[in-house]
């Protein structure tokens, strides 16, 4: 007799869960096995959309949740209540949820509560700062915890949820999905979607995280006026974040300026293309910290602290926090120090080779069929 279909419903809610998790959700949909169904939590909206139109994929359930400068708790609490209904009609066999948004781990908890498993994507990682970054690393140490299969990038989130007591057997190390997406897309050539003088090299800039919110995100914003009126052959341009808490103090304090573009989130194709001509980036984002390595670009964090320690490592990304003076001396020795250039523009791949949405079907199809085959 012919095997039932299992049913996959694959959950996005933001711009770097959907880019995550596109190679994933065409990669299962290439298997006879599986029934692959999408659900938009839509946390985000325009940036959700972009990605999604990017790689073709329609939801079949949109809960449209986005709501203007939305706090934490009624965004949870919001989500929380509708998934249930969600969960109860779609009856999935398994839930896949991507990284550390409040999506994830409020659909990590409405699966628990229907005794649904998960599998988590992109596992283990971790700062080991509640603080930092935030809200992230609580929503995904509460994923993992209500995880069953945790697909972990790099052998050091393997290590990470070792040390929390799971068991080998519910780790799998796949790589980021992040690389397949990247490769999918890096060969495209897709025109520069902003002006750029030729004489100029390009700063790209990207930031957003919440826990730096107010002075410190004024610092970062003052180190690139600064960094823009010490060079005069470069050009900064900066992608901004919609958030009214970025975007407010961005305009505020960088418009103007002659040798900074201050403009709307790209597409992703567009964005990666920025990121291939760039000469350095300077982030505070979690997927161009995977991005750009792989496409030797030298990246400035402006963070204290990284869930992606494999990059720092391997010498191509470095911290600087938000921290107005570190990000003009460092960015201005990439600037100045051709040879401190060429040691961050490497070109290394931490994580992943591009093969990560097929190691994870094979795996699902493995735990819920019983065959990889
Ligand atoms: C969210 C995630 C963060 C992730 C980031 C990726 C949480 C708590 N935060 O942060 O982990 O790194 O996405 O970008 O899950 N907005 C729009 N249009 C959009 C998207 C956002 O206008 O397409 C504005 C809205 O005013 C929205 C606000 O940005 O209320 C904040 O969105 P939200 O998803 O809560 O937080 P992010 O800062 O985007
Ligand atoms: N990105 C994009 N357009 C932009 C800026 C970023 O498509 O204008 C992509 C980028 O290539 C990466 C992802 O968005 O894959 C990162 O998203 P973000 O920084 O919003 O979130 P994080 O990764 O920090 O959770």
């Amino acid at each position: 007799m012919e095997q039932k279909k299992k049913r996959i419903l694959v959950v996005v809610g933001t711009r770097p869960e959907a880019i995550k998790m596109a190679p994933v959700v065409l990669e299962l949909r290439r298997q006879d096995w599986a029934e692959v169904r999408v659900l938009a939590t839509a946390q985000h909206r325009q940036m959700l959309d972009q990605v999604l139109t990017t790689f073709g994929i329609v939801p079949d359930i949109d809960l449209d949740m986005m709501r203007p400068n939305q706090s934490l708790p009624e965004l949870t609490a919001r989500l929380l209540s509708t998934l249930d209904a969600v969960l109860a009609s779609e009856e999935p066999d398994v839930v896949l949820v991507q990284g550390d948004t409040t999506t994830v781990m409020t659909v990590a908890l409405a699966a628990f509560y229907r005794r649904i498993p998960v599998g988590h994507v992109e596992a283990g990682l971790r700062t080991g700062d509640m603080s930092n970054p935030f809200p992230e690393e609580m929503n995904r140490v509460v994923a993992g915890c209500l995880a069953r299969w945790h697909f972990a990038p790099t052998d050091a989130s393997r290590e990470n949820l070792l040390r929390e007591g799971f068991s080998d057997d519910v780790i799998h190390v796949t790589g980021n999905t992040v690389i397949d997406a990247l490769l999918q897309v890096a060969e495209l050539d897709i025109p520069l979607p902003f002006e750029l003088p030729e004489d100029r090299r390009l700063v790209l800039v990207t930031a957003h995280r919440r826990e730096n919110f107010g002075a410190p995100f004024r610092e970062v914003c003052a180190a690139i006026r600064d960094l823009a009126d010490q060079h005069e052959d470069i050009h900064v341009v900066y992608p901004v974040h919609p958030n009214p808490n970025i975007a407010g103090p961005a305009h505020e304090i960088l418009s103007g300026h002659p040798r900074i573009s201050l403009i709307d989130p790209l597409d992703y194709l567009p964005f990666v293309s920025a990121m291939r001509r760039a000469h350095i980036i300077l982030t505070d984002s979690g997927g161009v910290q995977e991005e750009a390595p792989a496409l030797g670009k030298p990246v400035l964090v402006m963070r204290y602290e990284t869930e992606r320690p494999e990059a720092v490592a391997a010498g191509v990304v470095k911290l600087v926090g938000p921290d107005r003076e570190a990000i003009l001396r460092e960015a201005g020795e990439l600037l100045g120090d051709n040879a401190a250039h060429a040691a961050m523009a490497k070109g290394v791949s931490p994580y992943g080779d591009g093969k990560a949405s097929g190691r994870i079907a094979g795996i699902l199809k493995r735990e819920l069929c019983g065959s990889a085959n």
